[in-house]
């Protein structure tokens, strides 16, 4: 344990796209640090391999498709009656189009709608079931954008319009919810070590490191450390805010 053990003792935390990468080890984090931790994700046999089974008492995991707001709304009702209204909510759940991501001439609309379901409104669903009960209690909003959005990333326009739209949507909650104690922050990382990163070619992985100051690519643990900082009390006066978790590749 670290000196921050307890820091999040009590405190429920609801993560969306859990079950590897960033949002796994932001939930191991939360864990860690005493949570009571929540997570869905549709791919639900990696909460077995990535969150160390699903026996902790201070461990729910649901499968289930972020996309579909029915779900969602299972998922908060379940989280509610197992552990009480949601304190810390890390809207995690995005993709790009990935394999149809393509020059913005050739791209679909059928898969900027797929970018900006899965990317934006899963964040702006989940944070509207939980607002109302963080309108009374004070709470925690931490939404995921990516560096793609302030660079500006060719050949991800949908991805990038979704994670702008983050910030945008970040800081008019921000504004809406500083009076109730509630903060509402993004983190936009860089090039992190997770699945999309193994799927990139040696040559794109080298091009990444050369135009990133820090000359590594990080650790999902990198981004779960900054994600608890602003779930924490020390973050009592940060909200609105974007954190770049990028090795310095983008600077504002
Ligand atoms: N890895 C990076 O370099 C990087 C950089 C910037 C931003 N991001 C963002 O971080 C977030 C997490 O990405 P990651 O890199 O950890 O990816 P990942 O693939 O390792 O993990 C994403 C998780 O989300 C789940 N998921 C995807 N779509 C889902 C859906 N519709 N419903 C439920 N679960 C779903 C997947 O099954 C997976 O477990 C995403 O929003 C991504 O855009 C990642």
């Amino acid at each position: 344990m670290t000196s921050d053990a307890g820091r999040f003792s009590g405190k429920v935390v609801a993560i969306t796209g859990a079950a590897h990468g960033i949002g796994a080890a932001s939930a191991l984090r939360f864990l860690s640090e005493g949570a009571k931790v929540a997570v869905i994700d549709r791919e639900g046999e990696g909460f077995a391999e990535n969150l160390g089974g699903t026996t902790d008492d201070r461990l729910l995991t649901m499968a289930g498709d972020c996309t579909d707001a029915a779900v969602l709304a299972e998922f908060h009702q379940h989280v509610v009656a197992r552990f009480g209204a949601v304190d810390i909510l890390f809207n995690n759940v995005g993709q790009s189009g990935r394999e149809r991501a393509a020059q913005f001439h050739e791209s679909e609309e059928e898969v900027w709608r797929f970018v900006l379901e899965v990317s934006l409104f899963t964040a702006m669903r989940m944070s509207r079931l939980v607002v109302p009960s963080m309108r009374e209690r004070g709470g925690r909003i931490i939404n995921m954008s990516s560096d793609a959005a302030l660079v500006g990333d060719a050949g991800l326009a949908d991805y990038a319009a979704a994670k702008m739209g983050i910030i945008g949507f970040t800081r008019s909650l921000a504004r809406e919810l500083a009076p109730h104690r509630v903060t509402v922050n993004a983190v936009a990382p860089g090039a992190i070590r997770t699945r999309a990163h193994d799927r990139l070619t040696p040559a794109v992985i080298e091009r990444i490191k050369a135009t990133t100051p820090a000359g590594f690519i990080a650790e999902p643990e990198d981004v779960a450390g900054c994600v608890a900082f602003l779930a924490s009390e020390d973050a009592r006066y940060v909200t609105g805010q974007t954190l770049l978790i990028d090795g310095g590749r983008w600077m504002i």
